[in-house]
């Protein structure tokens, strides 16, 4: 049974697109004279067909809305339950929230480098992402709960990453992008009684540009190759912990929305998590064993944590207080057992690209 609370105005989606907690999307600042110093001729090679890429931009006409797109919402999607209507809101919110996020920090450090490969790339990507969060936009607006997006770039609050965190996280997050963007198209186009909004058709060509944004990472890194081992492994362990580990809690706040398309949020998850950590091969030299028992109980402790937290918050008062610090207390606790559930390592491939095979 989701426990959300139902966001029916601009207003309110502005104040849960706003939200800093551990699960919601966050927006970053980084060390701009880093970024600018960052060196990639050892992959000029690769770097340079990726950047004829993005340059041929093969989805200029894609994040188009049709009359097909719109009848769509009008005979489908308003058949919903209430129940469903407000998790898709809720992923849609999240999802434009983390399109946008990337979109203001690659802006961000294309205007404030003046690394020719750096400030192209970076162009390239905001524009990619500037068009996902607003085809996603329209979609809230549909419901009447736009986003001013110019407002939550003045009013989200910013986190500071060095650029090796933004690295390991962003190659992360733009990498798990596709897995789950992939991952809902293939299902509904097996099942495409189970499509109840039009969006999901457009995710087959969106995903590809999450694939390249994950790739032009993975050429930074494996150009820089002391990110990717020593104590560096220990930093990658942990942001493909917390990636994974966010991800799951928040996706089982919406298992409605999984459910519709005839996924269980579990098997829908382990999906996304299988294809990444084969992805990530690329450029990192460990994965999670995310097989192991240990690996699987250790996740839904953390679920059974962030349950316990929104129940104790509800509750308020002193004894509310007091259990919200003992669930902080074990989420802590069940996450550095599951930090050091033995991982797999494997040697990095000589060719650095992947293929968006999934
Ligand atoms: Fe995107
Ligand atoms: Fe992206």
């Amino acid at each position: 049974m989701s426990t959300m609370e139902a966001v029916t105005t601009s207003e309110a989606a502005a104040s849960k697109a706003k939200e800093d907690t551990l699960l919601s999307p966050k927006f970053y600042t980084t060390d701009f004279d880093a970024m600018n110093r960052l060196d990639i001729s050892s992959v000029r090679v690769e770097w340079d067909a990726m950047m004829a890429e993005y340059e041929g931009d093969n989805n200029h006409d894609h994040f188009q809305r049709t009359p097909e797109f719109v009848a769509e919402v009008e005979a489908v999607f308003s058949q919903v339950s209430p129940e469903l209507r407000q998790e898709f809101i809720d992923f849609l919110i999240s999802s434009v929230t983390s399109e946008f996020s990337g979109c203001i920090l690659y802006n961000e450090i294309q205007k404030n480098v003046e690394n020719p490969d750096i400030k192209a790339l970076m162009r390239y990507m905001a524009r990619d992402e500037s068009r996902h969060a607003s085809f996603i936009n329209q979609s809230l607006k549909d419901l009447g709960i736009g986003l001013d997006l110019g407002n939550l770039k003045r009013n989200k609050a910013y986190t500071y990453f060095k650029p090796k965190y933004i690295f390991y996280a962003t190659y992360l997050s733009e990498k798990i992008g596709y897995a789950r963007y992939i991952t809902i198209f293939r299902q509904l186009e097996r099942h495409p009684d189970k499509r109840f909004h039009p969006i999901f058709k457009w995710f087959h060509r969106w995903c590809n540009d999450e694939f390249r944004h994950g790739e032009s990472f993975a050429l930074i890194m494996r150009a820089n190759p002391h990110l990717l081992r020593g104590g560096n492994v220990y930093w990658i362990r942990f942001f493909l912990l917390a990636v994974y580990a966010t991800m799951y809690v928040r996706d089982h706040t919406r298992p409605m929305l999984h459910h519709a398309m005839g996924f269980e949020s579990t098997d829908y998850d382990y999906t996304v998590f299988r294809i990444t950590s084969e992805i990530s091969k690329q450029v990192f030299p460990i994965t999670l064993d995310i097989d192991n028992a240990a690996f699987r109980a250790g996740l839904d402790k953390l679920l059974a944590v962030q349950t316990g937290l929104t129940a104790a918050k509800k509750q308020g008062g002193l004894m509310g207080r007091v259990k919200q610090v003992g669930w902080a207390v074990q989420g802590l606790a069940a996450f550095a057992r599951l930090y050091f559930v033995p991982v797999v390592r494997h040697e990095l491939p000589s060719n650095v690209r992947a293929v968006a095979a999934w």
